[in-house]
């Protein structure tokens, strides 16, 4: 009977230490993220010596392991500058640092290009990475606002969204749902200068997305074309897809990771329960290995090539996803969630050896395009890393 208070105490204490404890262990890795880290920083060590003196831009890989070079104007031209900030932010290592600002020099008037959507990725995912991971510079900030102010300039208020392509004949307006993750871009500069014009457009593109976008199951469209006139929505289809009402991998997780960088821009809930959804459909329809094929739908699965971009892009925002959602124990689902497709990835069957530059094999761009198929293609590792250092931070706290 005299050891009921401490017993007592000792379930008190244990209820208290449990959630936290979940909470670590769905941050735990089947693989060392150090060694992990080293190996990025070996494989693109080799990217630098090898790259040598040119204004061309890594994109995906040769059959010989080595990059295929792009202009500034691509819409990848962001993805590289961004793994060297990534490099730098996880290494402490001065040299990303070096070669990183050495890279913005090649996006020179980028930020005036004002032809498609995708002024976010090439802008935000480079000087918007110098930015976050130095905070110091005027010039870099300069350059964001620039981009924010062209990127603003696709939006109509007829259609309410930001026209994402001009070189498509068979359509008036279209619109992909990768255009969610350039809001960010706007977000930044709207918070920065106050402008509530362009925080509306942001929210005026975020909201008619979440209206037409998306099936019933939260499955996502890949395009949208709108009517110049009325504004009203002429088609659903896709481009990179298998069909037009097939869920294409990469799309739905640009839907995951945009609505969550919307609700946390936003603090609104409908954002939220939007990005929820868009995760939870693409969680529960993931293969047995836990990387989506390049389109969840492709008629030759288990033979279809996998897209490992999509599951770091997922990995990354659901771990941004875990830190919006209210209880402990869906933080905890998320974070395994993000953890398992980390675990994954970070196996031989997906991590690159050399000859083989970069990080991650098995990514497919634009598979009806015969173009990208299971490879390794720039922006799984951007978003590889950016998932690494969230992970990381999450750890660390
Ligand atoms: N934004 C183009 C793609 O995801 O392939």
């Amino acid at each position: 009977m005299r050891y009921l208070p401490l017993f007592c105490l000792f379930l008190i204490l244990q209820s208290c230490a449990a959630p936290a404890d979940e909470a670590k262990q769905a941050l735990d890795l089947s693989f060392d993220l150090g060694q992990v880290v080293a190996k990025a920083d070996a494989q693109y060590t080799k990217t630098l010596e090898t790259l040598g003196d040119t204004s061309r831009i890594p994109r995906n890989a040769r059959p010989d392991g080595t990059w295929n070079l792009v202009k500034k104007g691509s819409w990848v031209s962001g993805f590289y500058p961004g793994v060297l900030w990534h490099l730098y932010a996880l290494t402490g290592d001065e040299k990303w640092k070096t070669a990183g600002e050495a890279e913005l020099l090649k996006l020179d008037s980028v930020q005036f290009f004002g032809y498609d959507h995708d002024i976010g990725f090439r802008i935000f995912n480079s000087f918007g990475s110098a930015l976050r991971f130095t905070k110091d510079s005027a010039a870099y900030k300069q350059v964001i606002l620039d981009a924010a102010e062209t990127l603003e300039g696709r939006f109509r208020p007829v259609t309410g969204v930001i026209r994402s392509w001009d070189w498509h004949d068979q359509w008036q307006y279209p619109v992909i749902i990768d255009n969610m993750m350039n809001l960010e871009l706007l977000f930044w500069a709207a918070a920065e200068t106050g402008d509530k014009e362009m925080y509306n457009v942001a929210i005026a593109h975020a909201e008619q997305t979440m209206k037409h976008h998306f099936r019933e199951d939260f499955s996502t469209y890949h395009v949208l074309d709108y009517d110049t006139l009325s504004g009203a929505v002429r088609e659903k289809v896709t481009f990179q897809g298998y069909a037009d009402q097939s869920m294409w991998a990469r799309g739905q997780t640009w839907a995951i990771y945009g609505f969550t960088l919307t609700a946390r821009e936003t603090g609104r809930e409908d954002f939220l329960n939007q990005a929820r959804a868009a995760a939870d459909i693409f969680l529960k329809r993931l293969p047995e290995d836990g990387v989506p094929y390049w389109d969840f739908d492709a008629p030759n699965i288990p033979d279809a090539p996998k897209d490992a971009s999509a599951a770091a892009i997922a990995a990354s925002a659901l771990l941004e996803l875990s830190q919006l959602v209210p209880s402990e124990a869906e933080s905890s689902r998320y974070q395994t969630a993000a953890t398992d497709l980390l675990n994954a990835l970070a196996t031989p069957e997906y991590l690159a050896e050399l000859p083989q530059q970069g990080i991650l094999l098995h990514s497919t761009g634009h598979l009806p395009g015969n173009s990208e198929i299971d490879e390794h293609i720039i922006y799984a590792d951007y978003y590889f890393l950016e998932a690494l250092l969230r992970l990381r931070e999450l750890q660390n706290q």
